[in-house]
């Protein structure tokens, strides 16, 4: 089904612009003769500078797949070279890189490899040893989804050691020995686990339990009195891209992150049973906790802002928890972009890579977070929850945004499917106010004017519109918002439609809406205040 159609459908359809004033008679007959000359050869540089065009393209040899069919009747539109994307990876057939596949064909790429004069690389392994040769002669326009050297942040043993507040205290096993006796002497309490680069090694153990001569291991503190929601410990990840080093430039995914509960309780605790403190392939998804359920499913928010409204209805401070999570992987980015730079030197240009990784964060009690690990191509695989499939889209989606290989060409949405469609914008994007949308007033009635924005409430057509709002705000490059007003983060936190605003009382209904759902927005990220 074909969610939204209409507005595009009538952009596409509306008439080229016409420039200036219709052009007066000519009167004298040199004068026209003069111009005919002139814009005969115009006609010829342009001729000739199409046919090098063409000829630059056949020698790429991709003349087939490279040129798309023109546009009969459209003068003044170039021929566009159809981007190409190398897909590397074992056992492709399976499928866990069917979303990448997906998001690329949507976005107007055809499937090349290696000998093709690919504009994207994405390799699911690191490249730099197994494709070391093609890595080292890569076009100024090619990229590489990975950075030469990334492992120093996602090695774990690595990321363990590394002084960071956010980070649990780690000893290098057996280097670090000796200190870690003595820090374990000083903190009998405390237990320990202990992990490999290799492995999640996980279970949790007491100092005499350890192998302390493991090499290659380290040990790293157990995060106890976990933060639970309805019983289950969980961790969050992170959707995080390096653009750029020296300077470098990072970004995380604002609007989603992924969330993932054990599966059993965690109490009654019980070391034996890795299931209550470990989160495994098969964890428990959001839409299977109580107090998630409802705003996931029935409400129709995304899993972060699920997760935000529970939190800040509990009472607690979900923007300080965010603030934290963004510190952390600052200092990891900082902490390692000298190594980056020199694993980096060898290659003509950093300017070809971009990687995207995902950092997992663990809860105590008291909301401190920890960042247990950093993963190297994170799982996009919905096999096993197939409604994930809106998450790793527009993760993918997003991300290619960001490093700039969407081409801006507009899209016809009638054609879109709906998976396509959602991974644009979807319900989940549009939803605002949590905590009056979960309130009894609004779960039983949308009379109130608190609730007219809440999923079962919001008309179709209002959900379009909305939708529409989203894609621009997305897409508005240097353009700024003036109507809807713009406001300030604090103003939307404590807005309601019965504050004394002047501005939202002298508006229409529909405009009424409109401006009440960018106060929504604005709490949920300042990007949209
Ligand atoms: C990715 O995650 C799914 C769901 O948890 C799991 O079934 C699958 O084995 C994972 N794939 C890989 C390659 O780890």
């Amino acid at each position: 089904m074909n969610s939204f159609n209409s507005p595009y459908n009538k952009l596409q359809d509306a008439q080229l612009p016409t420039f200036g004033k219709p052009k007066p008679k000519m009167k004298k007959p040199g004068r026209l003769f003069s111009l005919v000359i002139v814009v005969l050869a115009l006609g010829i540089v342009l001729t000739l500078l199409n046919i090098y065009e063409l000829h630059k393209m056949r020698e790429t040899g991709n003349l087939q797949q490279a040129v798309q069919p023109q546009a009969e009747g459209k003068p003044g539109k170039y021929a566009v070279r159809t981007p190409i994307v190398w897909v590397e990876g074992k056992k492709l057939e399976s499928g866990y890189l069917k979303h990448v596949f997906a998001v690329f064909d949507r976005i107007g790429y055809a499937l090349g490899n290696g000998d093709s004069d690919w504009d994207v690389l994405w390799s699911h392994e690191y490249p730099f040893e197994s494709l070391a040769k093609k890595m080292s002669v890569l076009k100024p326009h090619q990229k590489v989804n990975h950075f030469p050297g990334s492992g120093y942040i996602t090695n774990k043993v690595s990321l363990a050691v590394s002084t960071n507040p956010f980070i649990p205290r780690a000893f290098k096993i057996p280097k670090e020995k000796r200190q870690f006796l003595q820090y374990a002497e000083e903190h009998p309490h405390t237990l320990w686990v202990q992990k490999r680069n290799s492995h999640r090694g996980i279970k949790i153990k007491h100092v005499q339990e350890l192998d302390l001569s493991d090499d290659g291991s380290f040990v790293q503190m157990f995060v106890d009195r976990p933060f639970l929601i309805d019983g289950r410990k969980f961790d969050i990840g992170v959707y995080t891209t390096l653009t750029s080093i020296d300077p470098l430039r990072v970004y995380i995914l604002e609007s989603e992150a992924l969330f993932r509960f054990c599966s059993h309780d965690y109490y009654p605790f019980d070391a034996r049973d890795i299931k209550k403190y470990v989160v495994g392939d098969d964890y428990t998804p959001v839409w299977e906790i109580p107090s998630l359920k409802k705003l996931y499913r029935e409400l129709n928010f995304n899993f972060k802002d699920a997760f935000n409204a529970y939190l800040d209805m509990k009472g607690h401070n979900s923007r300080k928890l965010w603030a934290d999570i963004t510190s952390a992987i600052k200092t990891v980015y900082l902490q390692k972009e000298a190594a980056l730079i020199g694993a980096t030197n060898k290659y003509t240009s950093s300017r070809n890579f971009f990687e995207m990784v995902r950092f997992d964060f663990a809860l105590d009690e008291d909301l401190n977070v920890y960042l247990m690990e950093v993963n190297m191509s994170p799982n996009l695989s919905s096999g096993h929850f197939r409604e994930n499939t809106l998450m790793y889209e527009q993760v993918v989606f997003n991300l290619l945004s960001l490093v700039l290989v969407t081409r801006p060409v507009s899209h016809d949405f009638s054609q879109s499917s709906e998976d396509e469609a959602n991974m644009r914008v979807s319900d989940k994007d549009i939803s605002v106010f949590p905590e009056w949308c979960l309130s009894a007033q609004c779960l039983h009635s949308c009379e109130n004017e608190m609730c007219k924005l809440c999923s079962p409430c919001v008309s179709l057509s209002m959900k379009k519109t909305l939708k529409l709002a989203y894609l621009e705000h997305i897409n508005k490059g240097n353009c700024g918002r003036v109507l809807p007003q713009r406001m300030s983060g604090e103003f939307a936190l404590q807005w309601t439609p019965s504050h004394s605003d002047p501005e939202f009382h002298s508006l229409n209904h529909r405009n009424k809406l409109m401006y009440m759902w960018f106060v929504g927005k604005c709490r949920q990220s300042t990007s949209w205040c």
